[in-house]
């Protein structure tokens, strides 16, 4: 005879054990706290182009709201290839090479559940973006960290990853820019992680969702070498255009990974966002204006925040190369990240606490700059009473 509760003791500890990451959590509290200025969010808080919403409005209009086949529609298949081309001077295949996604997140989960299988070792980075680590965790691999340098500002260090490639590695993760970091990869530092990953037979995944938001450089990708058959690249338009609930983004890679995550996306969502695909597949050639627009909104509130944080005394702020956060040291005013969110939310701001994003980050707060000036210039404010108190 069956005992009451026993199907619930019988749930996997991978289960029982996850917790949410704590920006959800803190996105809970600021719905309740609305006097709080939120910087801790990963999303910019301009508005998405209007162009693309009336197109959107238009597809709802015009009847695109059923399943679109699981790579994504034609239409946008071929805008994307066509965008990659402009932006990066990259040529795929938009039929072969090409997988539309619910956001990056969907084929970052989707590499991650094709390659890693329990005792593989994953290398991230370290500061790196937080959910990368469970995902890892709850597939059984082993978790290996890269750590990034830190200077006037951070940097993807090749020689750390390097370093880091053994037999052992199965997968290993680039994000350039870098969300917490902004730091980048240089083009040889590039090309000698992908020899090297090659060599040892490794997949690489790169992360580039933030490929636009960069402030000297031009963003180097993966795909400009030619090593598909061992890149998945990720990204997305969450970022780009300001979209991140649309939950639209995809995955270029080899024609057979591609296959095979759109096996398990048939499981998973079917297919991605029947009409942010038709709207972007219409906005996304006309689309530089806009792109160049919140990137230089974004250079100028990067400029202020790092200037202004700087001259708090006890801050270090490193003038990050891309992304829209800084990753500012307050180790010198505040040793406990706990207790330095505690004080800048009674401040008033919110920011995340830099422990969540690995061991590098701990002494160290995210702060996201892709927001109205007059917040900047008033978080700069109230962090700098915060710390006075
Ligand atoms: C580095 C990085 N990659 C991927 C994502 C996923 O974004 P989305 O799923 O909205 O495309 C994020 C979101 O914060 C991110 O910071």
């Amino acid at each position: 005879m069956s005992q009451p509760g026993k199907a619930k003791d019988r749930v996997t500890p991978m289960v029982k054990e996850s917790e949410s990451s704590p920006i959800r959590q803190m996105m809970k509290m600021m719905e309740e706290r609305p006097d709080i200025l939120n910087l801790s969010a990963g999303e910019a808080a301009f508005n998405a182009p209007e162009e693309l919403i009336e197109a959107a409005v238009s597809a709802m209009r015009g009847g695109h709201n059923r399943y679109t086949s699981t790579t994504g529609n034609p239409e946008i298949r071929k805008a994307v290839a066509a965008f990659l081309a402009a932006e990066m001077g990259v040529n795929i295949d938009p039929d072969e090479n090409l997988l539309m996604t619910v956001g990056g997140m969907e084929a970052i989960f989707l590499a991650f559940r094709l390659l890693v299988e329990r005792g593989d070792e994953v290398l991230l980075p370290d500061p790196g973006w937080g959910i990368l680590r469970p995902i890892t965790e709850r597939l059984g691999g082993a978790l290996r960290f890269y750590p990034l340098k830190k200077g006037d500002t951070w940097t993807v260090d090749p020689q750390a990853i390097l370093d880091n490639i053994h037999d052992t590695t199965k997968l290993l993760v680039i994000n350039t820019p870098s969300n917490p970091t902004g730091a980048t990869l240089s083009r040889e530092g590039f090309r000698a992680v992908l020899e090297k990953a090659s060599k040892y037979g490794v997949f690489v995944l790169s992360d580039e969702v933030y490929h636009n938001y960069l402030f000297e450089e031009d963003h180097v990708s993966a795909l400009q070498f030619d090593h598909l058959d061992h890149v998945i690249m990720v990204n997305s338009f969450s970022k780009t255009f300001a979209v991140t609930g649309w939950r639209l983004g995809y995955a270029v890679a080899d024609p057979w990974i591609i296959r095979q995550m759109s096996v398990f996306k048939e499981t998973v969502s079917l297919c991605s966002f029947s009409i942010g695909q038709w709207a972007l597949a219409k906005y996304l050639p006309g689309s530089r204006p806009y792109l160049d627009l919140v990137k230089a909104l974004c250079r100028s509130n990067m400029e202020r925040l790092v200037d202004g944080l700087n001259s708090i005394p006890g801050i270090k702020c490193p003038r990050p190369a891309g992304g829209f956060y800084v990753f500012a040291d307050f180790s010198g005013v505040e040793s406990s990240d706990e207790s330095l969110f505690r004080r800048l939310l009674d401040g008033g701001v919110a920011v995340v606490p830099g422990g969540f994003f690995g061991s590098q980050g701990a002494g160290h707060a995210r702060i996201m700059f892709a927001t109205d000036r007059s917040l900047i210039d008033e978080s700069l404010i109230r962090i700098k009473a915060a710390l006075d108190r």
